[in-house]
């Protein structure tokens, strides 16, 4: 979407002499504009599919602006060309490689959609790269929703193999008082966000709308559990229902309830900082980590 393209080359925060790393070539379309604004030679673009870069390729050469295509797995980066100023993915991540922030040059920023596979919507993060080059930390900006790095997609759980025929009068029942509209069923829900960022292994859908009922599914991609809350219009209580070794509506709960009690933050006030051990989420400020539930 133009929209989110511009959002993003306004956040990348770039100025003449800066080079620049996109992970995702796709139509060679942001490549273009890159170069159009920071000269050739200081664009590098990576493109995981074959057959895409070099369609990109023709394209940018037809159009007058041969940016440097390479193809490749953009996880790797592309230490070639390395250090660069700005690094911007524009495929979503659940995982930020730190070779990223190896081949960003200390104060340099990197810009990507990222988020967690309880939902497929991304936020957009911007990493500072520290003085030492050892982390890099940074704010969320804007929901978008992304199509996921190649290596990163989420292989989508099979409802039949969770929930087999008649599983759910076995299950455990019960109810919670949280409406659908406080839950967050909606695309760009911070509070959705937010309780992916806490609960580890689980992927949420959102099943149709049918007669004032809202069925939520949730499933553990470490297990078979899973859980399920009917939500319904009128202000009545919700019935949930769970298996499995996981009580997951009970960990989802229990996120909802810390992003409800710390104010129901919005994308800006979480952030991300990357090192070489791995990845950790943040509530205003780097020290302030988004606790882990179960
Ligand atoms: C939303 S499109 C990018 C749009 C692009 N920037 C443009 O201007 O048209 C995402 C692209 O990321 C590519 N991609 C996915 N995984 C990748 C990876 N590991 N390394 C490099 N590119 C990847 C996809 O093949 C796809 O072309």
């Amino acid at each position: 979407m133009p929209s989110v393209v511009f959002s993003m080359l306004r956040d990348l925060e770039v100025s003449a002499g800066m080079k620049v790393l996109e992970i995702g070539t796709g139509t060679g379309w942001n490549a273009a504009l890159l170069a159009y604004r920071l000269g050739l030679e200081n664009v590098t673009s990576i493109e995981v599919d074959a057959a895409v870069a070099d369609t990109a390729r023709e394209a940018l050469r037809r159009f007058g602006l041969p940016v440097r295509v390479v193809t490749g797995d953009g996880l790797q980066g592309h230490r070639a060309d390395a250090p660069y100023d700005r690094i911007i993915a524009t495929c979503g991540l659940r995982g930020l490689p730190f070779a990223w922030v190896e081949q960003t040059r200390p104060g340099g920023l990197i810009l990507a959609p990222w988020g967690t596979n309880y939902v497929h919507l991304d936020a957009t993060v911007r990493l500072t790269v520290a003085d030492d080059g050892q982390s890099a930390s940074g704010r969320f900006l804007h929901p978008v929703e992304f199509m996921k790095l190649r290596a990163q997609r989420l292989a989508w759980p099979e409802h039949s193999e969770y929930v087999p025929e008649g599983a759910i009068t076995s299950a455990a029942r019960s109810s919670t008082v949280i409406s659908a509209k406080d839950f967050g069923v909606e695309q760009f829900d911070a509070a959705a966000f937010a309780v992916g960022l806490q609960v580890r292994d689980c992927v949420r859908a959102v099943a149709e709308k049918r007669h004032g009922s809202q069925p939520v599914w949730f499933y553990s991609s470490a297990c078979r559990s899973w859980a399920a809350v009917t939500f319904c219009d009128h202000g009545r209580k919700a019935t949930v229902y769970q298996s499995g070794h996981r009580s997951l509506w009970d960990e989802v709960e229990a996120a909802w309830h810390w992003w409800d009690l710390s104010g129901r933050p919005g994308f800006g006030r979480f952030g991300l900082t990357v090192t070489a051990e791995g990845q950790t989420a943040w509530l205003d400020a780097p020290d302030h980590p988004v606790p882990l539930v179960g």
